[in-house]
Formats: structure tokens, sequence, C-alpha cells
């Protein structure tokens, strides 16, 4: 891995709604980190093999900041019931098959494949409550080239017969979990509350204090969806506001994930302001679910980080390129919710969302930034119809929407090649 030379249409995404097009440019890493992106090669590696992809687009690799990997069996199912209701009837029973470490073998060596084939290199993903399966699962993304975090699910109330634990349980197995993990070396474990109706105060208290003691990252859900949020007020009476739920545990941080944020007003926004809160946008989960739509752009421009997660099973695709379309769309909403008063999402600012924006939770710059870990893929469209020819910033637009089968040609993940199409 000491020299990749990428040569393509270089396309990527420095800051917010701004695109770097570098034409039949070269994208140069060494040791696994980007160099540079050149027009032409630098004299100094005359000679050295670049790998040429023709008029594809190389872009960088997207992170998935949200999904549900013991969920993957049932995309698409149960579309037609609001959130509670369909963790109850599909989602909980489907993650209880996982107590099943042969079942969770061959859903997640599936799962782990599909995601690289998409494109996707970087996670922030929950497992289910079980131990055993939440090692197989970083197991296979490992093996495959994912990268990022995992969480054992923790969940000692208010998830049915087949999937709760005790709260010594969940503590104890959470405990042996993160020693038998220590060794991945490029999937990390992450605290993981489901939500706040899915644990105790005593478990909370006890992963904000774990989360602090072992210096773990932290993601969980928040203000998806308007009975949830009723619940969580009767639940926790002493708290003005869903976040606060968390942050009174110390859950509440700049190393924090809450997804879907649909029903967050000024001041929960401005709690995640201040604290540099990571707000993970899934707008597939979010209308599938009819959750809502979330205000990603006042968001934005209040000064909170967003990203973009598929919320697979709420959502129904495992692609970043899906959600970051599904995120322009779902902004086109908001501004009619809006009475047009907040602009909708361009390609180039969903394409950050779904790249920069997630990447920097890993500690990234933005775009193909010199030092950042090589995380690529070659995406070809050649295949595609096109009425006239299309500049870069078309195609990048376009592939969003529209892709041919086998269009991501190579997958580059923290410097090594994990995919390539076949032919
Ligand atoms: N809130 C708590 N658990 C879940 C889940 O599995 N999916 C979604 N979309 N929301 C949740
Ligand atoms: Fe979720």
């Amino acid at each position: 891995m000491a020299l990749t030379i990428l040569k393509g249409t270089v396309v990527s995404a420095p800051a917010l709604g701004k695109l770097d097009v570098t034409e039949r440019g070269y994208l140069i890493a060494e040791e696994g980190r980007i160099t540079g992106v050149f027009p032409v090669l630098p004299e100094r590696y005359a000679g050295a093999h670049a790998e040429d992809f023709g008029d594809a687009l190389i872009l960088q690799a997207p992170a998935d900041l949200h999904l549900h990997a013991p969920q993957y069996p049932m995309m698409g199912m149960g579309m037609d019931l609001p959130l509670l209701d369909w963790l109850n009837t599909y989602a909980f029973p489907t993650e209880a098959r996982f107590a099943d470490p042969d079942y969770a073998r061959e859903v997640y060596r599936r799962l782990a494949r599909d995601l690289i084939a998409g494109g996707t290199t970087r996670v922030c993903m929950f497992s289910s409550l079980h131990r055993q399966a939440t090692l197989i699962l970083m197991e296979e993304l490992e093996r495959a080239g994912v990268t990022g975090y995992v969480g054992k699910v923790n969940m000692d109330r208010n998830g049915g017969p087949n999937l709760q634990e005790t709260t010594e349980e969940s503590m104890a197995e959470t405990l042996r979990w993160l020693e038998e993990c220590r060794d991945f070396r490029h999937i990390r474990p992450m605290a993981t509350p489901r939500f706040t109706p899915s644990c105790t105060d005593e478990l909370m208290a006890f992963l904000g204090r774990l989360a602090a003691e072992r210096d773990l990252p932290i993601q969980s859900h928040l203000s998806e969806n308007t009975a949830e949020g009723a619940w969580v007020r009767r639940l926790h009476p002493d708290c003005g506001q869903y976040w606060e739920t968390y942050a009174k545990y110390g859950l509440w941080n700049e190393r924090t994930v809450m997804a879907h944020c649909v029903w967050c007003d000024g001041w929960e926004r401005q709690a995640m302001k201040d604290a540099g809160v990571t707000a993970v946008h899934c707008p597939d989960s979010n209308q599938n679910l009819c959750s809502g739509a979330a205000p990603v752009r006042v968001m934005l421009r209040e000064g909170v980080k967003v990203a973009l997660g598929t919320d697979v099973a709420g959502g129904d695709t495992l692609s970043m390129l899906d959600a970051a379309a599904s995120a322009i769309r779902a902004s086109k909403a908001r501004r009619v919710m809006d009475s047009w008063e907040t602009d909708f999402l361009t390609a180039a600012e969903a394409w950050y969302l779904a790249t920069s924006a997630g990447a920097a939770f890993f500690g990234e710059r933005p775009g193909f930034a010199p030092g950042n870990e090589l995380h690529a893929l070659a995406l070809d469209d050649g295949k595609l119809l096109q009425p006239h020819p299309l500049t870069p910033e078309e195609r990048l637009e376009r592939c969003l929407y529209v892709r041919q089968p086998g269009a991501v040609r190579a997958v580059w993940s923290a410097g090594r090649r994990v995919f390539t199409a076949k032919d």
C-alpha cells in the first residue's frame, strides 16, 4: 500500500456547497494517507504506476453515521407503521434472532460486503444487545474493510420478552464486550444506549461513566417522532427536553452522534451546538416511518454539526448516494412546510453531508485533504444515457439519483483497496 495513484475525474467536497474538480487528474496517497490531488503527475512520481479509471469519477467514500446491522434482513418491511409500533412489531423480533451466532455470521458477512460494494467505508453502527453477535459483526466489518464504530446495544426496559437485558446483564456484558474487542484495528466500540425509553436511569448513568472512563464515543436516537418525545417526557418529568435525558448522565458531548433530530426545537438545537453533538439526518427512515422532515437547513445555518445516515432498516437503502438524494428531497418537503423560507439542499451540499461531514466525526479534514486517510471510490456513469455532455458537477448530481448496476468500480478504505467490481 505504499503508493497509490488514481487517475480520473477527481471530485471532492471541501466545504458545504463547494466541489473541487480536477478533470483527468491524479489522486495520490502514500502509506494510506492522501498527499494531494494534482492536474498533472508530479515529477517525483514519474514512472510510478497510476491506475487509470478513464472518465470515471473519483469521489470521497461516504460515511454512514447511523444504521442498524441486525435490521438489514428486514429492509422495506413494516413501512406502514409509525416508529414505536414498527419497533415492537418488526425491529425487536428481528433483532432477537441475533442470539444465534450462525445467523449473525451469515447476515453480517453479507452486510459488510454490501456496504463496501456500495462505497460506504465508515460507519457508526448499532448492533443488537447480543455480545457475541456484536463481536461477529465487528469481525465481518473489519474483514470486509469497513472502518468506524460499532455499539453493542444497551436496553434494560421496554424491549419485550425476547429483546431485553437486566440492568446487571447489560452492564456486565458491555464490560466483557469491551474486553473482547480490544484487538480490532479499524472497528472500535461505541457506547450505545438504544434510546431513552430503552434504558433505566441506572444503566444510563453507568454508560455515561463508562464513556468518560474509557474515552468512548456515544450514539443514540433523539427527537425522532412525536409519540416517542411524549413518552420520554413522561419517563423523565424532571427533564424539560429530550436531550437533557442524555446530558444528565454524561452522554452529551462532542463525541456524541444523535440520529434523526426531526423534532428538535431551538433550545435542543442550541444544546447540540453548545456541546458539539452531531445530528445524523436519516431522510429515508423519517419518510418511511412518517416521522417528519428534519430541519436540516436551519441546523446548518445555526452551526449544528449535521451528517447523514441510512438508518437501515427504517431506511430502505444501504446506499449513501441514495441517502444524499433523499436528503435533497426531504429538504424540499421542508421548504414547502416552512412556507418557502428555507432553501433546499443542493447536490454539492448533500454530498458534503454524506462524505466530509461524516468523516469529520472520525477526525478527518474535509475533502481529499492531504493527511486524510484514503477513503475513495471510482464511480462509472459511462453507461447512462446522456442528452448532452455533462459537467463533472452535473455528473455527480445525477449519480446521486441514477446509477447503472456495477457503477461502483473500486473502493479504497483506510488506504487499502477493498473492492474491485467484476465485469
Ligand atoms: N429508536 C430506538 N430504536 C430505534 C430503531 O431501531 N430505529 C429507529 N429508526 N429509531 C429507533
Ligand atoms: Fe436508528
